[in-house]
């Protein structure tokens, strides 16, 4: 049984193999949590999908049972965006209440384009574990579309959010009531910004975003935002990492913020540690989240590093965290 969080080392799953969900996001549904994420095959560089898209269960955020492959690629039809060889990077899932279907979005790219065709994929499951079918690769209203990230607001309206214009400006897009298509309602924030690795949660009717700059599989510091509706305006709130470490977030860069169930104000930042010659050694970084009222009035959130912690740690008083 793992106890405790110890960000940046290997993490094993409950069959003691190392986590390959990378780039990934969390879906709490029904009491349990499942982390998708890209499955990246072992051994030297590969950039590529070839496996696709894994999913794992877990009670207590700590024990994370391996459900497979929920997002398969594809290795009998060369014509097939999934086919093996394309991209498929930072997966998110929500469940869609009113279909009872789960919707998945992901950055996609052809087999052979690298990341210039910037497309966003969408696949659709009955299960939490999939198997997902797959519906189409789309830019939304025309946009390209690299990493993303998708956020579901407490009246079910789902957005979203990702790198658009060769990333120089970050587009946060409504979807429709099925979350399977977008809608025109579409916002550019950050304009000119490179913003990275979006990821967008909401805090006592607030709206935050946390993000990085844009080098590569380099690291670099971590940004943040906030907003008082999700579509702005969006207000710079600098790096929120604190103390050594975070000029490069740890070596990491941001893939999810995840709200622990029944701890209201208790958020989860999640990070990869890239490895880009084998990525599927690329290391997870979760640290506890939190917040604090900046000189100016501002609410900031914050994250800095520990070693190893528990979420008792958002039980205990400010001073001592
Ligand atoms: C940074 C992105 O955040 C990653 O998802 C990946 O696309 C790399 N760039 C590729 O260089």
């Amino acid at each position: 049984m793992i106890n405790e969080f110890r960000p940046g080392q290997i993490w094993l799953d409950t069959e003691d193999n190392p986590i390959n969900a990378h780039g990934g996001g969390i879906l709490h549904h029904e009491g349990i949590y499942y982390w998708y994420g890209e499955c990246r095959p072992e051994g030297p560089s590969n950039l590529d999908a070839r496996i696709g898209v894994s999913c794992y269960k877990s009670a207590d955020l700590l024990n994370w049972e391996n459900l497979g492959v929920a997002l398969f690629v594809v290795h009998d039809d060369p014509s097939h965006p999934l086919t093996s060889g394309c991209k498929i990077e930072r997966p998110k899932v929500l469940f869609n209440a009113a279909t009872k279907t789960f919707v998945m979005w992901w950055h996609h790219d052809l087999k052979g384009w690298g990341h210039a065709g910037a497309y966003a994929g969408v696949a659709v499951a009955d299960r939490p574990e999939g198997p997902f079918s797959f519906i189409e690769i789309l830019k939304p209203c025309g946009r390209m579309a690299r990493d993303c990230t998708l956020f579901q607001d407490t009246d079910g309206v789902a957005s979203f959010i990702y790198a658009s214009d060769d990333n120089a400006n970050l587009c946060i897009h409504r979807l429709g009531d099925d979350y399977r298509k977008p809608t025109n309602i579409v916002m550019q924030a950050f304009p000119g910004r490179f913003m990275e690795a979006p990821c967008v949660f909401k805090h006592d009717g607030r709206y935050f975003f946390l993000g990085s700059d844009c080098t590569g599989w380099t690291p670099n510091e971590a940004r943040s935002a906030s907003a008082p509706t999700i579509f702005g305006p969006w207000k710079e709130l600098g790096n929120p990492g604190l103390g050594e470490g975070a000029d490069t977030t740890w070596g990491g860069q941001s893939t999810f913020v995840l709200p622990v169930a029944g701890k209201p104000g208790a958020f989860i930042f999640m990070a990869d540690i890239w490895k880009p010659e084998n990525l599927a050694g690329s290391r997870h970084v979760w640290l506890p989240l939190f917040f604090k009222k900046s000189p100016a009035g501002f609410i900031r959130p914050h994250v800095r590093w520990f070693e190893r912690w528990t979420l008792s740690i958002f039980d205990q008083p400010e001073s001592l965290r």
